[in-house]
């Protein structure tokens, strides 16, 4: 056998095995974990994502006075479909409020470019390949409490997939502001959902994840 005939052989052996073989056992997924109905053969290769969020549960437009806020059920359904852990954005600024005075005070957060604290520390995202990030649209982009973490963490060298609940606005700017406080990472596959549509939308947001995390 030439030296030619023998790349070619070392070749085919590598795409009949190596790569379909990995396709076809190893359901990895760019967001990290295997979804439903492709369960992995080998999690130790995987890589692991989680979804960041802020959500606010309480009085809102269109959906009255919430028990849980919409993007925390889109955040669950990622959890639950993907594999995800999560760290949510907590903060008690915003708790009893009528959505009318809600929506003044966070028009002037954005105005001033206020950075607003939120509950306990930073997450440790060193062992994440891929970040969901998302949150409600407030004034056409996350509320301001979500930029008070983005300057606390780094996600150089991650995937992140950012994702709104809205009423009309879509991802606003949110998308491209997460591409600015984080310009060393690879943002990608951004998703928006209405707000009122989150409890009869988790197959949208399914779709969403099997085009997104393939
Ligand atoms: C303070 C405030 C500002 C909002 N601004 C917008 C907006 O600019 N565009 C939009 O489409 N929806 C806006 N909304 C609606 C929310 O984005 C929508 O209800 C969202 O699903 C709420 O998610 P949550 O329950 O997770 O907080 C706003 C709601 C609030 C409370």
């Amino acid at each position: 056998m030439n030296i030619k005939n023998i790349l070619v052989a070392v070749l085919a052996v590598v795409l009949s095995t190596g790569c379909n073989g990995q396709n076809k056992n190893n359901a990895e997924t760019r967001c990290g974990t295997s979804l439903q109905n492709e369960q992995t053969s080998n999690p130790g290769n995987m890589s692991k994502s989680i979804v960041i969020f802020f959500s606010h549960a309480g009085d809102n437009y269109s959906v009255g006075n919430i028990e849980v806020g919409n993007t925390k059920i889109v955040a669950d359904y990622i959890s639950e479909i993907t594999g995800a852990d999560q760290f949510e954005i907590v903060t008690h600024k915003y708790d009893g409020m009528a959505y009318t005075p809600l929506i003044e005070l966070a028009k002037e957060e954005a105005r001033k470019g206020e950075l607003p604290p939120y509950e306990g520390t930073a997450p440790d995202l060193s062992g994440y390949d891929t970040v969901f990030i998302g949150g409600p649209v407030w004034w056409g982009t996350y509320p301001q409490v979500m930029f008070t973490l983005f300057k606390d963490i780094n996600l150089d060298g991650k995937t992140v997939i950012p994702f709104t609940t809205h009423e009309g606005s879509g991802l606003a700017s949110c998308a491209s502001d997460v591409r600015k406080a984080f310009p060393k990472a690879k943002v990608t596959g951004e998703f928006s959902i209405y707000g009122h549509e989150v409890r009869s939308g988790k197959a949208k947001v399914e779709r969403w994840l099997k085009t997104s995390c393939q």
